[in-house]
């Protein structure tokens, strides 16, 4: 018998007879969460003599098992499909070697981190095929749930959709968090979600063009198909990425159950907010947590919206994941009603008012220029953005800042987008307002990038550059940047 009738057969056999936790090499059709969740490795950094905390990253080519069975051609970091958790606590000094090993220049940004531009990782700190780049940065941020990916001048959405994306875990213990669960991989998942299309050999479609440039039909989670996940019976917290090209999902449980959403982007909520159902589009993260009791299995879905005023990125139902809870109870505890303390992005009376308008692909009717400036900065400024949409749906990022939602179509935002952030769905003709906060790292000759991400928005060229100057020195800075040799062509 041939592997692949073999792989027929067994499949039918373990569909015959309903087990879900059969081996992870078999395939099944959707619905039988038959694959055990693969569970990103933590990486463990090295201490350099300088009390430096080393990662060591490198990019790439590979061969996965998308669907069971089927090896195909993908990228990874430090393996053959998307990279390991980062860990880094709060005052770390953390030093990175990113070397370049898929055959193509690309770039590895750090969606989240609040650190110098030069440092972070967007299409000016190109990585040459063969090349280390080592960026150095001292974290100093709250607890959070942030990611790794490569930013290219117009090919972020290959890159990230063949698999480089990596989470990275803050760690600050902040005394009223601390009996949030935390054992990583344990009752502290993370869950990276992606869309793909595979054709029938199991291999990625790479069809990026289209308004919102590839919408997949296979949803995986840490790359695993159709997964399912044990956990210890009692609170449980889920770390979700939507790190989708375009897709936005819709994310509740199948038995309508309550759960609390605990953490948006940048960090913890001032305190858990009830919620059944919760949106997220790609760049974002959720942390939430659930309870579950011994033996309950419960399906992690994305229902889309039906209503006026749903996206028009064609939505569909899937089911993300079953969660099977096993063993006694471990943490019962409740949870803390009080989860930071720390203050949240507020804008000052008066203060500066900065209006994107967002249309098919541009901002404030310009494409992405590498040259140009758009938008400088005094360093620690507490502005308002105000995103208005006027077409069809978009999101927006803005690199190393913290920002909070003020108000969406003037109306404040549901509780569980309270806590600090760095992107936002801004959904189909909607006005979205910030309150955000930069930071202090001042260069004016590097920039950083704001952006849809909806990443074939951004490699179209949504996405304008800002940089952060000393206070009083706006007027003085070159809204040109010298680019020897930059080839406009990508
Ligand atoms: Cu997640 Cu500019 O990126
Ligand atoms: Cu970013
Ligand atoms: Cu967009």
């Amino acid at each position: 018998m041939d592997r692949r009738s073999f792989l027929k057969l067994a499949a039918l056999a373990a569909a015959g007879a309903g087990v879900a936790g059969c081996a992870a090499d078999t395939a099944h059709p959707p619905g039988a969460f038959a694959n055990r969740l693969r569970v990103p490795p933590l990486l463990a950094p090295d201490v350099d003599a300088s009390g430096a905390r080393r990662f060591e990253l490198t990019l790439r080519q590979g061969e996965t098992e998308l669907i069971p069975g089927k090896r195909v051609s993908t990228w990874g970091i430090n393996g053959d499909h998307l990279g390991p958790t980062l860990r880094m606590h709060r005052g770390d000094r953390v030093a990175m070697a990113v070397t370049n090993r898929i055959g193509e220049p690309t770039t590895l940004h750090w969606h989240g981190m609040r650190l110098p531009a030069r440092m972070d990782g967007g299409p000016h700190q190109t990585i040459r095929p063969d090349a280390t780049w080592s960026p150095e940065w001292t974290v100093d941020q709250p607890a959070a749930t942030g990611w790794y990916h490569p930013h290219p001048h117009e090919q972020t959405a290959r890159h990230v959709y063949r698999g480089l994306a990596g989470m990275i875990q803050i760690v600050d213990p902040e005394p009223a968090a601390s009996g949030l669960p935390s054992d990583y991989g344990v009752d502290d998942i993370p869950l990276i979600i992606q869309d793909k299309r595979l054709d029938s050999d199991g291999r990625l479609v790479e069809e990026f063009d289209g308004t919102f440039g590839l919408i997949g039909e296979t949803i995986l989670v840490n790359g695993t198909f159709d997964p399912f996940v044990e956990v210890p019976a009692g609170r449980t917290r889920l770390r979700v990425l939507n790190g989708s090209n375009a897709r936005i999902y819709f994310l509740e449980f199948a038995d309508g159950r309550e759960f609390h959403v605990i953490a948006t982007d940048g960090g913890l909520l001032p305190g858990p907010v009830a919620v059944r159902r919760v949106p997220l589009s790609p760049g974002e993260r959720l942390e939430f947590v659930t309870s579950f009791a011994p033996g309950e299995q419960v399906i992690l879905r994305s229902v889309g919206e039906r209503t006026e005023a749903a996206t028009d990125i064609e939505e569909g139902d899937f089911d993300l994941l079953k969660i099977i809870a096993t063993g006694p109870p471990r943490d019962v505890s409740p949870l803390p009603a009080r989860l930071s303390t720390a203050p949240l992005p507020e804008a000052p009376p008066g203060a500066l008012v900065r209006r994107m308008t967002l249309t098919g692909s541009e901002i404030n009717g310009k494409d992405m220029d590498m040259a140009r400036i758009d938008e400088v900065v005094p360093a620690g400024a507490r502005e308002i953005w105000e995103i208005h949409n006027t077409t069809y749906t978009h999101n927006f990022h803005i690199h190393e800042v913290a920002f909070r939602v003020l108000e969406i179509n003037g109306a404040p935002p549901p509780a569980y987008l309270g806590g600090p952030k760095d992107t936002v769905y801004v959904p189909k003709r909607a006005t979205v307002k910030l309150a955000v906060e930069f930071g202090r790292h001042a260069d004016p000759a590097a920039p950083y990038m704001y952006h849809c991400h909806i990443l074939r928005h951004e490699d179209k060229g949504m996405m304008g550059q800002f940089v952060i100057v000393a206070p009083g020195t706006e007027d003085r800075v070159s809204r040109l940047l010298p680019m020897p040799g930059h080839d406009h062509g990508g």
